[in-house]
């Protein structure tokens, strides 16, 4: 299966990836911050690699939602094609992928505050912040109380108080560009399957003039991980990174990693994608 170039590909495969290992003591705070020389990041935790097992939901693109699992395949051709630098694509893909989400979620309004692209480089030593790389680290972007920060953030504090009343997302819009990532696809996890009490700790990012919150996740065999094989430009993953409705009916958030993918097709292009990062209010 690993030396097809189109086709479905396997219904499983595996992949390495690091997963966070908090320390017995729950009460210390665990950290990372840029490192000022490679532009990496540095922390003060472990880490280990371990190896999941990687379903393959092609032709089964339909079995999962943002509100069931988390996440949600579409297929969804962009206007916008180029990807080549951040003005244009803030004046020409935002505004096309805030009513495409809309239009998938069925929210009132959609707030898109962030994009990184990532390309490839096998010669690029370490993830810098203008060359981003595909990187195989399971984690989950926001915190819940980041998720509230974002809101009061890039929004008016006249109007947050108001918006964090009603139900409200953090949703990353994932899209390959220029060909199919077969290349280091991305791997999702079916929060059906996390024990998010035991499976995730917070992590404070120290940036030199601000502070965020992302969540490390923690190995568990019982953790589901699905993929796309061949994600293709026309389609498109949303992530659902947070959601305040937290009563048990729906999928708050969902663990994702990149990771090497043993199925690549041999001389498969470089992944290149692209992800946006969107506060999603509903009415
Ligand atoms: C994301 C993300 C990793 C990757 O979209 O939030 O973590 O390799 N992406 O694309
Ligand atoms: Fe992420």
């Amino acid at each position: 299966m690993s030396s097809t170039t189109n086709g479905t590909g396997p219904s499983i495969t595996t992949g390495i990836v690091s997963f966070l290992v908090p320390p017995a003591d729950k009460s210390v705070e665990l950290f990372a911050y840029p490192d000022p020389v490679t532009g990496g990041r540095k922390n003060n935790y472990q880490r280990e690699d371990k190896q999941i097992f990687v379903e393959n939901l092609r032709g089964k693109e339909d079995s999962v939602t943002l509100d069931t699992a988390g996440f949600q395949f579409f297929h969804a051709p962009a206007a916008h094609k180029t990807f080549a630098n951040d003005e244009e694509i803030q004046r020409e893909y935002y505004p096309e992928s805030v009513e495409l989400i809309k239009k998938l979620t069925g929210a009132s309004r959609v707030e898109i505050f962030d994009h990184t692209i990532r390309r490839r480089n096998p010669d690029q030593i370490g993830d810098s912040p203008d060359k981003r790389q595909p990187v195989p680290q399971a984690h989950v972007d926001q915190t819940a109380a980041a998720a509230i920060d974002r809101v009061h953030r890039h929004l008016p504090e006249s109007e947050a108080p108001k918006l964090l009343k009603k139900r409200f997302q953090i949703i990353n819009l994932w899209r390959p560009i220029s060909h199919p990532a077969w290349d280091w696809p991305l791997a999702l996890c079916n929060y059906r399957s996390v024990d998010p009490e035991n499976d995730t700790a917070p992590v404070t990012l120290r940036f030199p003039n601000r502070k965020g919150e992302t969540m490390g996740v923690k190995y568990n065999p019982n953790q589901k991980w699905k993929y796309l094989y061949g994600m293709t430009p026309d389609e498109v993953v949303l992530i659902k990174c947070s959601d305040s409705l937290q009563d048990g009916s729906v999928a708050v958030f969902t663990p994702h990693t990149a990771f090497e993918d043993p199925a690549t097709p041999k001389g498969s292009p470089f992944r290149q994608s692209i992800e946006l990062r969107a506060l999603v209010f509903y009415d």
